[in-house]
């Protein structure tokens, strides 16, 4: 089981959901938050206008896949749907998980993610 976490931009919440929809990926954890990347915040550009502040607000999608071709396929439609070209677009971080339990039935791992 494959963890993905994605910092996007907060206008990107619509789009990067739908192109998750898609693909049928439907687990899925989002909140608000706050960061910064090598620019450490410095003069991108928030709902259009140029911010100077260190900590920018952002969207964090956390999805838990089966199976490393789900990963590719999942970063590929955030990668897509998240992208502008400018800086500040994001980053896409995945990491090996340990367990998963479905709370109501007790099931584990694989079984608890299908
Ligand atoms: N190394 C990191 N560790 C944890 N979170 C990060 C890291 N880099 C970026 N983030 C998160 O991603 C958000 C967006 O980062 P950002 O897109 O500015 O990255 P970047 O490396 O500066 O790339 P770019 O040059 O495209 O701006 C940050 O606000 C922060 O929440
Ligand atoms: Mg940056």
């Amino acid at each position: 089981m494959i963890k993905i976490e994605a910092i996007v931009r907060e206008e990107k919440l619509e789009d990067v959901k739908e192109a998750l929809n898609a693909i049928e990926v439907n687990g899925i954890t989002v909140s608000q938050v706050m960061g910064c990347g090598m620019q450490k915040g410095y003069k991108e550009i928030v709902r259009g206008s140029e911010v100077d502040i260190t900590m920018l607000p952002k969207i964090k999608f956390e999805i838990v896949v089966s199976s490393e071709e789900w990963e590719e396929k999942t970063i590929a439609a955030i990668q897509s749907s998240a992208f502008t070209g400018n800086i500040g677009d994001g980053k896409i971080f995945s990491y090996d998980l340990r367990g998963v339990m479905r709370i109501r039935t007790k099931e584990k791992d694989y079984d608890a993610l299908n």
